[in-house]
């Protein structure tokens, strides 16, 4: 059969909130057209992010049950540790929070003023906690890569010249680490191969400097080596993942993503001064080594999902869906980042709507249409949450993990295209109030 299907069966639901055309006219106005600004309850369609909003199985649940809540030497950590190394291979496993907790502290060990941290495309909260410790966060990305309509099958590698270049010029003593991030989130989702990592890999190991993965969506990323590079058709994706953990020093991992879980992260390295040194800081801010910051039960629901997502069938049905989203808009004449990626769809709304300068946001305006549409909720990338430094005017719709079924995608294909045929008639915005920086989470708009 060729039909891919939903690898699993619903046991719980939660009802969706219908809104009327004039309550989402009332409630835009109220939130300053500002998406964030949203109560939750008022969205049908919620593609403002992947993390933290996956749906969890019934082994998930199961597992947070035996939870155990110690404060030092739980065996829920036991079982996380057990299951992440199974996977990474590395010594040293620290629990944390979130994805942003793990590169606080790796960040606040390792990185001082006149450090240089290279990454394929840096996530904000990378580059800001990068830049909070003095540091100078560098994306390189080839530039064949920057062009939203290149169909490039690894399109988040790093570009490896532009990589030896740097060392070359400020030394490998101001690289206190190489991160490669997979898939690349703000880069369109886009996979790196394995080649990449072994070629920067090789590069690094040559200049003794540490390479970090940013891990969030490994298991995407496994998937599309295995439909896409030579050699890795026949491995299985859990083989895949461990042999790109293999090629590294160490991760920072955001566990809101490819584990399936509501919370949760963690940091690893096979430095045994430096873990003792992440460890401290630890304590100091997030908890024992054996919780760092979260419930027992966070624990179980990680090492449980660390699993379930390498399932063959679960990464075949999630990388169609994401494409089937991509295909059905971008066939019918809607620009996206092609082509599709892992996590998220991400239409080029500076090409979709060339009327609206970028100083009034085409991609903000977008996703206030497409709200005020059919209420459904997606996030700009471009220039309100970049100012001058975006490169794309971007809006990104981001697929929940086992949430929505093909019909809600089937309604989002519909409301895009509906409102794509009018879309000469959409208008741009200015902003009326700010926050000193990362306005995009709190800024007021009005219609210009
Ligand atoms: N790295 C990447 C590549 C990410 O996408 C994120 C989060 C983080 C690190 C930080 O992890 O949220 O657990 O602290 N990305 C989310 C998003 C927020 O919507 O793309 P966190």
């Amino acid at each position: 059969m060729k039909t891919i299907i939903e690898p699993f069966r619903i046991k719980s639901v939660e009802p969706l909130r219908r809104t009327t055309p004039e309550d989402r006219e009332r409630l835009l106005d109220r939130a300053g057209y500002n998406l964030f600004l949203l109560d939750a309850e008022d969205i049908l369609i919620d593609l403002l992010t992947d993390s933290g909003t996956s749906a969890m199985s019934t082994q998930q649940w199961a597992a947070m049950m035996r939870g155990d809540e110690s404060y030092a030497g739980s065996p829920s950590f036991y079982r996380l540790k057990s299951a992440v190394q199974d996977l990474t291979g590395f010594r040293h496993v620290i629990p944390t929070h979130q994805g942003r907790a793990a590169e606080r502290i790796l960040f606040t060990v390792r990185c001082r003023p006149g450090h240089v941290v290279p990454n394929n495309t840096h996530f904000d909260t990378t580059r800001a906690n990068l830049e909070f410790t003095g540091a100078e966060a560098v994306d390189l990305l080839p530039a064949e890569a920057r062009d939203t309509q290149a169909r490039l099958p690894f399109k988040g590698d790093m570009d490896v010249p532009a990589l030896e270049r740097l060392i070359a010029e400020r030394g490998p003593a101001a690289i206190p680490m190489v991160i490669v991030t997979v898939t690349n989130n703000s880069g369109g989702g886009q996979p790196v191969s394995m080649a990449n990592l072994e070629a920067v890999r090789e590069v690094t190991a040559r200049h003794s400097i540490p390479l970090y993965l940013d891990a969030c969506r490994f298991a995407e990323n496994a998937w599309f080596i295995k439909q896409r590079e030579p050699g890795y058709a026949g491995w299985t994706p859990r083989q895949i993942a461990q042999k790109m953990f293999s090629l590294a020093d160490g991760c920072t991992f955001s566990a809101k993503k490819d584990a399936f879980a509501n919370i949760g992260g963690f940091l690893c390295t096979n430095d045994d001064v430096l873990a003792q040194q992440e460890k401290d800081l630890l304590i100091l801010t997030e908890g024992f080594p054996t919780y760092g910051g979260l419930a027992g039960r966070d624990l179980e629901a990680i090492a449980v999902g660390l699993d379930e997502v390498l399932h063959a069938d679960y990464l075949e049905y999630r990388i169609a869906s994401t494409g089937y989203l991509g295909r059905h808009i971008a066939d019918a004449g809607v620009p996206i980042v092609e082509p599709p990626g892992g996590h998220a769809i991400y239409i080029d709304a500076g090409r979709m709507l060339p009327h609206i300068p970028h100083a009034q946001f085409p991609a903000q305006s977008l996703g206030v249409e497409l709200y005020r549409h059919a209420g459904i909720r997606t996030v700009e990338i471009g220039s309100v949450m970049f100012g001058e430094h975006a490169q794309n005017e971007l809006l990104r719709l981001a697929i929940p993990r086992r949430v929505y079924t093909q019909s809600h995608i089937d309604y989002v294909v519909e409301a895009i295209l509906e409102v794509n045929a009018r879309k000469d008639g959409l208008k741009g915005y200015e902003i009326t109030e700010q926050p000193a920086f990362l306005r995009h989470f709190s800024c007021r708009f009005r219609p210009v």
